[in-house]
């Protein structure tokens, strides 16, 4: 048997083959149906002899009607159907284990929260739902697992995101699924999917760079971020203790949710959406700060709101980091 269908190696393998099976189901027996039809037609009421004239046919109504309605039920069946697997796909459960992504020519780096940094292979445990958050240095490219049946494009200056709960340990393939230049092809990699036990042992290998939150910290205080935005609200900049995710009100007066995509916008061009009651008197860091390091602020600004974790200790002032033993890694 040829291998003409990857591993089924996650939750929504199942339902995207089901939906699959189904159309291509239809689209035989339709197929096999019309051209069928086609055929006995022909042959059953071909010309029998060379004047022959054929009967002068009006309408049908209750042919026409079944022609009209089966075909729109059916295909309303696929259109629902096919919603709710769009819908499952693009709406991750709350509780995810975040993975930020970070694609050039042409590999493909993955980062940790917990400060593991990857190039071309992706390690995650089994049974839980991952989130992967992705941006491109570049051009646009695509993540796609073909085992997990999901596919997302990785797009230069935003953010975009999919998720999957693999179900079998295993190594899959990884592809780029966007024509992105002279090695596209070559830009492949591998998912493996580790039991929960093993994927612990293997995270707690090798994290000398500490947490991508506390990257972000030494990174917040060597850029002199913290200069301007202090905690105690008497910076020149707002406050970024437990702002993300909530709502902001701009100068504007229009008002935003404080996101992965604005904390960026707001890193490489601040004037674009300044917070109501601030100058305008921050310098932009558009090519100043590497994709990487936009993950590692980003990390850091999330980690100074309230959540179940525990708060990246967070340097105020100018002195070193506050006991961060975190090498300078650029
Ligand atoms: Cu990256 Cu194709």
């Amino acid at each position: 048997m040829p291998p003409l269908f990857p591993a089924s190696a996650s939750t929504m393998a199942s339902r995207v083959d089901a939906l699959y099976f189904f159309l291509l189901a239809v689209s035989a027996f339709f197929s096999l149906l019309i051209a069928g039809l086609i055929v006995f037609y022909a042959v059953k009421y071909r010309r029998r002899s060379p004047d022959g004239i054929g009967a002068n046919i009006h309408g049908g109504l209750a042919l026409e009607l079944t022609w009209t309605i089966v075909p729109f039920l059916i295909t309303m069946v696929i259109f629902v159907w096919g919603a709710s697997v769009f819908f499952a796909m693009s709406r991750p459960p709350d509780e995810t284990l975040n993975i930020y992504v970070v694609g050039k020519q042409w590999m493909w780096k993955f980062q940790h929260l917990d400060g593991q940094r990857e190039i071309n292979e992706l390690h995650v445990p089994v049974g839980r739902a991952v989130k992967l958050i992705m941006t491109s240095e570049d051009v646009i490219h695509d993540v796609f697992v073909p085992a997990f049946r999901v596919k997302a494009d990785v797009i230069p200056g935003r953010y975009t995101s999919i998720w999957f709960q693999p179900t079998v340990p295993g190594r899959y393939h990884l592809f780029c699924a966007e024509y992105c230049g002279t090695r596209h092809s070559g830009m492949i990699g591998e998912v493996v999917v580790m039991e929960p036990t093993a994927y612990q042992t293997w995270l707690s290998g090798g994290t000398a760079e500490g947490s991508l939150a506390s990257t972000g910290a030494k990174l917040f205080q060597d850029l002199a971020c913290n200069t301007c935005h202090r905690p105690d609200a008497q910076g020149r900049g707002p406050v970024l203790e437990g702002l993300f995710g909530k709502t902001q009100m701009l100068q504007s007066g229009e008002t935003i949710v404080v996101d992965e995509a604005y904390v960026r916008e707001s890193i490489l061009n601040p004037g674009a959406k300044i917070t109501a009651g601030f100058q305008p008197i921050m310098p932009a860091f558009q090519g100043l700060v590497t994709e990487e390091q936009l993950l590692a602020l980003i990390e850091y600004v999330k980690s100074l709101t309230a959540q179940p974790q525990e708060p990246v200790a967070r340097p105020v002032g100018g002195g070193p980091a506050a006991g961060e033993a975190t090498p300078a890694v650029k």
